[in-house]
């Protein structure tokens, strides 16, 4: 590439050597421009672009940055490749299977048990518009939102754990549809008295399967560290707010699996979908989803074939709607 102070022909591989040897204060303002535009939310892509340099040069600097000198105000860098799925098609029947979990925008699978992007993705295109508001009531690491950004929707996003909000904030601060930065609250999605009645456009809900992955310690309501029994009491609860704050006529899905326990297969599912419907809601759809992280190898394989039981392999997506 050609140098842009001095005109000089280097390999691109050498630019920022040959800036700090020749140029040292072009260098210095050359980083402190890549820091202020990834402190804004640009992706590595974007920032490179901006400038007119490899992708390479600039996440090279940013993780050298964020090792030495810890005074930058800098976070994680934002890997973004694309903002959106390729070949992305609506899906058209009642089995939903991705086997590739889908790492666009700022996805990825790090926090345990979140849900793969194509799942809101769907959900948002097929039961809301642009400028709706959308409603996830067990946050995580933000999966809905990010999605509810990147297609202009108004997200709204709850989570009881701190961690879970921090995960969230980080992956939701690309620079893409500014106008429809969500709001994010860290509280108990039992109590919603913040959202007026009859507010959201559409509920994209993933809550824990009851204890079978525990999100925190001992936060207090964190419905990860109840047993099946208090955790569908609980969730009756949030059921109830869910109902509340829905306009009628739109929708709410929920994402859930089942357990098993002392050799029999436990209903969860079922047993969430019927306090949905005790909650008042109509049952639209009853999506079974392919779980593609179940391995058919390994101590679980040997154990399935040892005490004769099949492995989980499908999750329900109910969606529900409010009459
Ligand atoms: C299955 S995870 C959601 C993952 C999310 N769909 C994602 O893609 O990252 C369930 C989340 O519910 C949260 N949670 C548990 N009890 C809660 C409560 N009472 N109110 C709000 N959030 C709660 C947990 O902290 C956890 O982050």
């Amino acid at each position: 590439m050609i140098c842009k102070i001095c005109s000089s022909k280097i390999k691109s591989n050498n630019y920022i050597e040959h800036l700090e040897l020749y140029h040292p204060d072009d260098y210095e303002d050359l980083l402190s421009e890549i820091i202020s535009l990834n402190n804004m939310g640009e992706t590595i892509s974007d920032i490179a672009s901006e400038l007119n340099l490899s992708q390479k040069i600039i996440s090279d600097n940013l993780s050298i940055l964020m090792e030495e000198n810890q005074e930058y105000d800098i976070r994680r860098p934002l890997y973004v490749k694309n903002w959106e799925p390729k070949d992305f098609k609506l899906e058209a029947t009642t089995m939903w299977s991705f086997k590739q979990r889908g790492n666009w925008a700022t996805h990825s699978g790090k926090y345990r048990g979140n849900w793969s992007p194509y799942i809101p993705r769907n959900l948002i295109l097929r039961y809301s518009k642009e400028n709706d508001v959308v409603l996830d009531p067990f946050l995580g690491s933000g999966t809905t939102l990010v999605e509810a950004k990147l297609l202009k929707r108004n997200g709204i996003g709850i989570d009881i754990n701190p961690s879970a909000i921090e995960v969230a904030n980080n992956n939701l601060r690309f620079n893409k549809n500014n106008q429809y930065h969500p709001k994010i609250y860290n509280t108990d999605s039992r109590n919603l008295e913040f959202i007026d009645d009859d507010s959201i456009d559409l509920i994209c809900a993933h809550p824990p399967y009851a204890n079978i992955i525990k999100y925190s310690e001992n936060i207090e309501g964190d419905l990860s560290l109840l047993d099946i029994d208090k955790f569908l009491d609980e969730l009756c609860i949030i059921a109830q707010e869910l109902f509340r704050v829905l306009k009628s006529n739109k929708y709410c899905a929920v994402l859930i699996g089942d357990t098993r326990r002392n050799r029999h297969m436990v209903p969860l599912g079922f047993k969430v979908m019927e306090v949905f419907l005790n909650a008042g809601f109509l049952l639209k759809e009853n999506i079974i989803k392919e779980q593609h992280n179940c391995r058919a190898t390994g101590f679980w394989y040997q154990r399935s074939i040892d005490y004769n039981f099949l492995l989980i392999a499908h999750e329900y997506l109910f969606v529900f709607r409010k009459p």
